[in-house]
């Protein structure tokens, strides 16, 4: 079935964005009759063709730029270029292995930890291709699969929530991270881990001092800590989620630091900072890593004032370092800068940045669409 889109479609393929909404598409009432996950190709109003994909319940999903058959060899070659080209990078046993619209698979993610394996489908036309995902990846080496299609991206396909095992029931593995090991359990948030994070927190590792005190809030199982500890820092860490705090202290076991090199702290990151800084707290080195305040640009405006007073609070806190993270898809990089540097005048520190971080490449960043990480290593000083 052919579908065409407008100007606004048309130039959204064009910067190589491939979820089109169906208020892009010209002709609605074809889009309406055609059964969701059915095969689509995507024309511009003259007739050009610009991609092929799934029918979704809003939007359709563009799997390719190319005339090709969307069949069971689509996704094992997709999957297995997918896995290459990480191993190319250098990746070894862990990594985003399937990420979405780059790697030609829109609305599949698979994350790789050792010979366990995590997946979402968030695309109605890639649920019968399942079979296939599963056998591929067993061929890649892969014993465990567990499937956490859920939240948010689930509900806008209109695809009901599945949790469950694919193939084995592993329930946990160790994965290594530079010198850092990490436990990585299948209930964990999202995929079990946040790979997005790699380059930065072994980035860390190059400005923390011995003896340094480091607070890492919103630390989840530890990522940041764990690697600030390996260097020598007293870690204080901070968690809404008792569970992620567990494996916290598991995760500072297996690597060896002394239990009185860190803490958790079980409760909501703003009060507790807000109590931190009304007692006059300091630390070295600030590390903020919320989960997203603004997951669509309806939420922007309050997502900004969120992330604003978020990074005043690390700011007061900061004695030499502040490192600050958002993985808000819609807040732009240059807009995260502007308003993290605000913020610590606000708090009156002079901001200095050191390094600009993004998400790790096993993420590939090919369009607007698929940026989101943003992770301002600032230095910080007193006005
Ligand atoms: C993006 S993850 C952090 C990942 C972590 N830095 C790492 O490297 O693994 C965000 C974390 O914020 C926690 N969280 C969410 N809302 C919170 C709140 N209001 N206060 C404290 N923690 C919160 C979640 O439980 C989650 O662990």
């Amino acid at each position: 079935m052919k579908l065409y889109v407008d100007f606004g479609g048309y130039s959204a393929i064009e910067k190589g964005n491939l979820i089109i909404p169906r208020e892009n598409i010209l002709n609605k009432e074809d889009f309406d009759k055609i059964e969701v996950g059915e095969v689509v190709d995507i024309y511009s109003k003259r007739g050009k063709f610009l991609g092929r994909g799934f029918k979704n319940p809003a939007e359709v999903r563009i799997m390719t730029l190319r005339k090709e058959e969307l069949d069971e060899n689509y996704f094992r070659e997709k999957i297995v270029n997918a896995n290459n080209y990480r191993l190319e990078l250098g990746f070894k046993d862990t990594y985003r292995m399937v990420y979405t619209q780059s790697d030609w698979l829109n609305g599949l993610v698979i994350d790789k930890f050792n010979e366990l394996s995590t997946i979402q489908i968030f695309n109605y036309g890639i649920e019968k291709y399942r079979d296939v995902i599963v056998e591929t990846l067993e061929s890649l080496g892969i014993d465990t699969i567990y499937e956490k299609s859920t939240g948010r991206n689930r509900k806008r396909a209109k695809l009901p929530e599945v949790e469950g095992y694919l193939l084995g029931n592993k329930k946990e593995t160790i994965i290594r991270e530079g010198e850092a090991k990490f436990i990585v359990r299948i209930d964990g948030q999202k995929t079990g881990f946040f790979l997005d994070q790699r380059e930065n927190r072994l980035e860390l590792e190059k400005f923390i001092k011995p003896g340094d005190r480091v607070l890492d809030v919103f630390c989840y199982t530890g990522g940041f800590s764990v690697h600030a500890a390996i260097r020598g820092a007293y870690v204080t860490g901070i968690d809404l989620s008792k569970k992620a705090l567990s494996v916290a202290e598991q995760n500072m076991e297996i690597n060896n630091i002394p239990k009185d090199r860190y803490e958790f702290i079980e409760g909501n990151a703003f009060e507790i900072l807000t109590d931190l800084a009304d007692r006059g707290e300091k630390y070295d080195v600030v590390i903020l890593d919320p989960p997203a305040f603004a997951q669509s640009k309806k939420y922007l405006k309050n997502a900004i004032r969120g992330y604003h007073a978020l990074n005043r609070l690390g700011a007061k806190l900061a004695k030499r370092m502040l490192v600050t993270c958002s993985c808000s898809q819609p807040i732009e990089p240059d807009a995260f800068k502007a308003l993290v540097i605000d913020a610590c005048l606000k708090a009156r520190k002079w901001a200095k940045i050191i390094k600009i971080g993004s998400q790790a490449p096993d993420h590939p960043i090919t369009s607007k669409g698929t940026e989101y990480l943003k992770c301002l290593f600032l230095g910080v000083e007193e006005i």
